[in-house]
């Protein structure tokens, strides 16, 4: 099991207007992943960007690009996500026919797997994919907007995602409504890396943000 907690801000939360230096900002700032939503007004209620803005920021960071496509389908545009320069490329399990698919052609880029599993959708749907993911990411808000309020409920499923991983070397990231109120939530059911959008960019010191957040999961774990 990974044991150290990582911190990946969502740049969904970011001043557009100044991406890269936003990217910068939260490097610097001491993150670990920089989370990048890619949402296509389809699959979620709400356009973001697509792969040409994982390109423009590649170059403002060295960290991990953790790219969230919530869109459908996702399969079509991998590859473009993968060239841009993500370093771990997540898709959904609602998103597409063919999970497995996806997932191996995820890896066959080069790049880590992931699959995210909206709040009504049961942990069942990995069963079968364990060994070819990377990373699980539970959202604990339904997908679309930053800023939306916890779903608490969501820690049981998280609790048995950790159960299930066993000591396989995958990531448990938790997205949506992470904050100093609720860190401790997610850490303590057993997740390692937290998406926090507005938790950082809300915040005018992204660096105490970023040590608030690692300070409260780590103390839960
Ligand atoms: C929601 C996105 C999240 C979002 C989190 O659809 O996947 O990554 O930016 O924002 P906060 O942390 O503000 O809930
Ligand atoms: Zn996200």
């Amino acid at each position: 099991m990974t044991s150290n907690i990582l911190i990946a801000p969502s740049i969904l939360s970011a001043d557009f207007a100044k991406l890269g230096e936003e990217v910068r900002a939260i490097d610097a700032a001491g993150c670990d992943w920089v989370h990048v939503d890619v949402m296509d007004g389809h699959f979620v209620p709400n356009l973001t960007f697509g792969a040409c803005v994982v390109a423009a920021i590649r170059p403002h960071t060295k960290k991990p690009l953790d790219v969230h496509l919530m869109i459908d389908p996702a399969a079509p545009y991998l590859e473009d996500f993968a060239h841009a320069g993500a370093d771990i490329i997540t898709v959904h399990a609602e998103a597409g026919k063919h999970l497995d698919r996806s997932l191996q052609v995820i890896r066959d880029l080069g790049k880590k797997a992931g699959v995210a599993l909206n709040p009504a959708t049961s942990e069942s749907v990995i069963a079968h994919v364990l060994d070819k993911l990377d990373l699980i990411l539970v959202m604990t808000v339904n997908p679309g907007f930053g800023g939306q309020k916890f779903i608490e409920a969501q820690c049981e499923k998280i609790a048995r995602i950790r159960a299930m991983i066993g000591e396989r070397p995958i990531d448990l990231e938790v997205d949506g409504g992470v904050n100093p109120q609720t860190a401790h939530l997610v850490a303590g059911a057993g997740a390692n890396v937290l998406v926090a959008g507005s938790a950082v960019f809300g915040n005018g010191d992204y660096a105490a943000s970023i040590a608030a957040l690692r300070d409260k999961a780590v103390a839960a774990r």
